[in-house]
C-alpha cells in the first residue's frame, strides 16, 4: 500500500481528511477550516452518510489537491478502536489518489463528543497511526523477476496538533511490531528455520540497544535438559532453538520481569503422525506465536520502554520427519521430573512449551508468565478468527490482559481450567500424555497439559491463537494472510504491569 507512513510537519499536506459523524452535519470547527464551502457542500451529498469507514471525495477543495470526508459511524457505538477502521479506509482511498501527504483534521469532530464518549486527542492519533501502519504491511521481498510490482508511495502524515501527531507516532510504533510478526511468519521455513528466527532475534536486540540475546541449541540444549527441543527438533536439518529475549529498563531493573513464552514451530508437519489431507498447507505459520512474542519485544524495547524487565523465550523447532524422528509410543523425561508418553507427535507445541514454562519458573522468577501458540485446530472450531482462547485463573492477569484486548481489538474469551480435563491426560505408564485418545476438548487438554509445568503459585496465563493468527479475507485495515496477532497485545499487556 505505502512504501513508509511517517508523521511531519514540513509544508503543506496535499490531501485533507476531515470526520463525519453518521446521521450528522459536520460540526462547527470543520465547517470554520472550509473556507470555500465545497466540503459542506460535499457533506450534503446522500452519499455522505458518515457510515463508519465510508469515503466522501471532494476534488480541489480549500488549496488541497483533495479533500475525504471520513464516516466515523453513529456517535452511540463510537470507540478508540473505530478509528483504526476509519484509517483503513482513509488509507485505501488515499493510497488509490497516489497521495503522498495527508493532514487529518478529525479533532475537530471528536471534540464533539460527550464526556462519557471522549477519547484523548493522543489516543486518536495513535488510532489512526496504528490503521494507516498496519494497512501499509506487504510482503514482496520473494516476489521474482515474473512479477512487476505496483508503485508504492510514501506517506506524510501532518495534523492539527503535537498530541495527535505523537499519538500517531505510537500507533505507528505498534503497527510495526505487528508488521514485523507478520513478515515472520509469511516467511517460508526453507529460510525462516529456528537458527534463522534466532539471528532476527539477535539482529533486533542489536538494534535496540536494550535488548540482549541468548540462542539455546546443541549441546546447551542437553545441558539444560531442554526435553521438548530436542526431541520435537530432532529429524530436521534446521536444529532447534530457544531463544530468550531480555529487555532491560533504564530504571526499575529490580523488578521481577513479565516472561512469555511464544510455540515458534518453523514448520509443523506432523512428525510421524503426518498431517494428511492439506492439513499440512501453511504450517509455516505454526510459528505465530513466537511471532507475535517477538514483535511485542519490538514494541516494549522501542516504544513502550516500561520500567520493568520483560523477558521472552522463543520455543522454536522444526516437526519434521526422518529415521531420528521422535515416535508415538515414546517417554520424555522434562527439566521438572515430569514425564510425558507421547501418543501423537502432532501436538508437539506443548513440548517445546513445557521446556520454556520450566524454564520461565526455575530461572525467571517472574511476575507471571504468558504464553502464546497456535496450539489447536480445535480452538478455530471453537472461537473462529474473532478471539483468541484464553486460560487464566490468576484474577489480576486476566482483567489486565482483558484491558489489553479491549485497547488493542485483540480479543480473547476465557476458558476453563478443571481437574477433570486433567484427568483426561493422565498416561498409563508415564505420568501424563501428550495426546489424550478422545478428541473432545482438545484446546482445553492443551491448557490442561502445560498446567504441569508452571509452577504452584505463579501466575499464569496460556493463549490459543491458532484461529486469529490469520485472516482469510482482506478487511478494515488488514489484509488476508498473518494478523501478527498478539504483538500488540503483550506489549499493552506490559504497559499495564
Ligand atoms: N500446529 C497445530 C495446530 C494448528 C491448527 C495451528 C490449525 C494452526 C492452525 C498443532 O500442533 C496440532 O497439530 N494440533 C493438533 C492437536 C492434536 C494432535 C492433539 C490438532 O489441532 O489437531
Ligand atoms: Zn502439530
Ligand atoms: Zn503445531
Amino acid at each position: 500500500m505505502f512504501e513508509s507512513v511517517k508523521v511531519s510537519s514540513r509544508g503543506k499536506a496535499r490531501v485533507l481528511v476531515v470526520g463525519q459523524f453518521k446521521g450528522e452535519k459536520l460540526d462547527a470547527e470543520t465547517k470554520a477550516l472550509d473556507g470555500d464551502g465545497s466540503i459542506v457542500n460535499a457533506s450534503k451529498r446522500p452519499d455522505a452518510n458518515g457510515n463508519l469507514g465510508s469515503i466522501v471525495v471532494v476534488n480541489d477543495s480549500n488549496g488541497y489537491e483533495r479533500a475525504l470526508i471520513v464516516g466515523l459511524g453513529s456517535r452511540d457505538g463510537f470507540e478508540a478502536g473505530s478509528l483504526r477502521k476509519a484509517a483503513g479506509a482513509t488509507g485505501r482511498a488515499l493510497s488509490k489518489a497516489c497521495a503522498t501527504s495527508v493532514e487529518f483534521q478529525i479533532c475537530a469532530a471528536l471534540g464533539k463528543l460527550k464526556k462519557s464518549e471522549s477519547i484523548a486527542t493522543f489516543t486518536a492519533g495513535a488510532m489512526i497511526g496504528e490503521g494507516l501502519g498496519m494497512l501499509s504491511w506487504s510482503f514482496d521481498s520473494l516476489r521474482g523477476s515474473a512479477t512487476d510490482l505496483p508503485a508504492k508511495t510514501k506517506l506524510a502524515v501532518h495534523s492539527c496538533c503535537q498530541a495527535f501527531d505523537d499519538g500517531v507516532e505510537r500507533g505507528l510504533g505498534f503497527a510495526e511490531g505487528t508488521n514485523i510478526a507478520r513478515t515472520l511468519s509469511q516467511t517460508p521455513p526453507n529460510i525462516a528455520t529456528p537458527m534463522w528466527i534466532a539471528n532476527e532475534a539477535k539482529k533486533m536486540a542489536r538494534k535496540s540497544g536494550n535488548m540482549k540475546c541468548t540462542v539455546f541449541s546443541g549441546k546447551k540444549l542437553e545441558e539444560e535438559r531442554l526435553t521438548g527441543h530436542i526431541n520435537v527438533g530432532k529429524a530436521s536439518e534446521n536444529k532447534p532453538c530457544m531463544i530468550r529475549l531480555e529487555y532491560t529498563p533504564a530504571r526499575g531493573k529490580s523488578k521481577k520481569p513479565v516472561v512469555f513464552v511464544g510455540k515458534t514451530m518453523s514448520y509443523d508437519s506432523g512428525g510421524l503422525s503426518i498431517k494428511v489431507g492439506g492439513g499440512m498447507v501453511g504450517m509455516k505459520r505454526d510459528k505465530d506465536g513466537g511471532c507475535g512474542v517477538f514483535g511485542a519485544m519490538h514494541i516494549i524495547a522501542n516504544v513502550i520502554k516500561p520500567n520493568r524487565p520483560v523477558v521472552a523465550l522463543l520455543v522454536s523447532a522444526e516437526n519434521s520427519i526422518s529415521d531420528e524422528a521422535y515416535r508415538p509410543d515414546d517417554v520424555l523425561t522434562f527439566r521438572n521430573g515430569v514425564t510425558v508418553e507421547i501418543t501423537n507427535t502432532d501436538a508437539e507445541g506443548r513440548l517445546v512449551l513445557a521446556d520454556g514454562l520450566c524454564w520461565a519458573c526455575e530461572k525467571e522468577n517472574p511476575e507471571y508468565i504468558v504464553d502464546m501458540a497456535t496450539l489447536t485446530g480445535g480452538v478455530v472450531v471453537a472461537l473462529g478468527s474473532v478471539f483468541g482462547g484464553m486460560w487464566c485463573d490468576d484474577d489480576d492477569v486476566r482483567a489486565k490482559l482483558d484491558e489489553a484486548a479491549e485497547a488493542t481489538g485483540e480479543l480473547l474469551w476465557r476458558m476453563p481450567h478443571h481437574a477433570k480435563y486433567n484427568a483426561m491426560m493422565k498416561s498409563p505408564i508415564a505420568d501424563i500424555l501428550n495426546s489424550a485418545p478422545v478428541r473432545e476438548a482438545h484446546p482445553i487438554q492443551g491448557a490442561a497439559f502445560l498446567t504441569h509445568f508452571v509452577e504452584e503459585g505463579v501466575k499464569w496465563a496460556h493463549l490459543d491463537i491458532a484461529g486469529t493468527h490469520a485472516l482469510k479475507k482482506d478487511s478494515e485495515f488488514m489484509c488476508a494472510g498473518p494478523s501478527g496477532f498478539g504483538a500488540r497485545l503483550l506489549a499493552d499487556l506490559v504497559e499495564r504491569s
